[in-house]
């Protein structure tokens, strides 16, 4: 792996040598052509799930086929060793070693397992992002509630992004009694494009003893990730997003130089052996935070999706899906009555934008239920986007004047042909 790196910069992007190409017209073509789900809809919804590719698709059927078969714990058994492969494949697109993953049910069940595992005492106090996505601040208030900690959300700068100077200001003065012990942000909020320094966010919270918890849950299959160049120690994420894998199988990351500083909230079976009527043994490896029951035809759907990921390049596919944002937001932003909500430095595949005179749940609708009406549109595809409301992210819609706003999200197996049809379907109903 290591010898595969060809470098990282401050935005923590990490190359591999496989990973140097571009996309071309015929690769994007060739995943249409694997993504059944082209045909039938236009898929501007990939940071709610993205369209599964056939190989995903079969990895899963195939692995339901062999439990309808043979029996669930059998089919097990028989893939174990494709199983294990999952851990290799995600420790791959990770840039870490397959024993500091954990495959579980979904980002927040990671973020939660690895949050709530960090042994807070009173006074710590926990940095965090404007543009923070609800669950995970939820956990801030609970810890707030639970262990007396102290939560501060570092600033914006005049770009939108988090003030990574701020950020250190804060690092450096936590307070009376306090103690910076964590900094967690979501590298990509959920309801723009913005992409945060990540890799200067860790740096900073690694110059003040701090842990870094990153929520890469849009982020991962939408750009390369490398928890070595991130400066991360924790790292959750999901299947179905930009990764294009199946719902309901997240995982996590932990470096395991802090494994044992941390202290699972639940363990099982699996997590650890009951060595006596008083005792108990944690796993050696990060699966200490996994259960024993899961879904292993998701987990195989999870593990081909990453291999397609791994595939197609992550620098590759992160310079295509930046362009689909950038046509998107920018003939957004030449229509008349459209406002784009992003912010940010680095913008990528996320696009949040409201048109005046519409709410944003009907403007979905009525992009979904085109093919139904009578202006010229009959028998096109549904075009699938997606509402973020400001529940989700409340610090971040905090003076934007609006409840709730579109997200139109690309991926690279979108068309520019796809992006211009959206375009004008927006464009059509803006003018009603
Ligand atoms: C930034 C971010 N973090 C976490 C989550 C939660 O992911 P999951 O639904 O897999 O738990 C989401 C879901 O939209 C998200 O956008």
């Amino acid at each position: 792996m290591e010898a595969n790196r060809t470098g990282a910069g401050l935005t923590g992007l990490a190359t591999t040598a496989a990973d140097t190409r571009s996309l071309t017209a015929a690769d994007v073509e060739a995943a249409r052509a694997e993504t059944p789900g082209c045909a039938t809809v236009l898929h501007l919804n990939n940071a709610g799930a993205a369209l599964m590719p056939r190989p995903v698709y079969e990895a899963i059927t195939g692995h339901l086929a062999r439990e309808y078969a043979i029996g669930g714990y059998e089919a097990k058994e028989e893939a174990q060793g494709r199983i294990e492969g999952v851990y290799g494949s995600l420790a791959r697109l990770l840039g870490a070693a397959p024993r500091e993953i954990a495959v579980v049910e979904n980002a927040t069940v990671a973020f939660d397992l690895a949050f709530h595992a960090i042994p807070f005492a009173p006074g710590d106090v926990v940095f965090t992002s404007v543009a923070e996505y609800a669950s995970n601040y939820l956990a801030y208030l609970r810890a707030r509630e639970a262990a007396g900690i102290a939560i501060r959300v570092v600033p914006d700068d005049e770009r939108g992004q988090l003030d990574v100077a701020a950020l250190e200001r804060l690092l450096a003065e936590p307070g009376p009694g306090g103690r910076a012990r964590l900094v967690a942000v979501s590298h990509v909020p959920t309801q723009s494009g913005l992409v945060q320094p990540a890799a200067a966010i860790g740096a900073a919270a690694r110059r003040h003893g701090a842990l870094f918890l990153l929520d890469a849950t849009q982020s991962a299959g939408q750009l390369p990730l490398d928890v070595a160049a991130l400066g991360c120690d924790l790292l959750c994420s999901t299947g179905r997003k930009y990764l294009r894998g199946p719902r309901g199988v997240g995982f996590l990351y932990v470096r395991e130089a802090i494994l044992d500083e941390l202290r699972p909230p639940f363990i099982d079976l699996h997590a650890a052996t009951w060595t006596g009527p008083e005792s108990y043994e944690l796993r050696p490896d990060a699966r200490r935070f996994e259960n024993w029951e899961a879904n292993y035809a998701a987990t195989l759907g999870l593990g081909a999706a990453v291999d397609y990921a791994l595939d197609r390049g992550l620098e590759a596919t992160w310079a295509r899906v930046r362009a689909l944002g950038a046509r998107t937001r920018a003939g957004l932003a030449a229509i008349p009555g459209v406002t784009v909500h992003d912010r940010g430095a680095t913008l990528g595949g996320i696009v949040g934008f409201s048109v005046a005179g519409w709410e944003a749940e009907a403007l979905r609708g009525a992009l979904r239920a085109r093919r139904d009406r009578p202006d010229g549109t009959a028998g096109a595809r549904p075009i699938n986007c997606s509402v973020s409301v400001a529940s989700s992210a409340i610090l971040d819609f905090a003076g934007r004047g609006v409840e709730s706003w579109v997200r139109a999200s690309p991926h690279y197996y979108n068309s520019e042909a796809e992006i211009d049809e959206f375009l004008g379907a927006v464009a059509a109903l803006a003018r009603r």
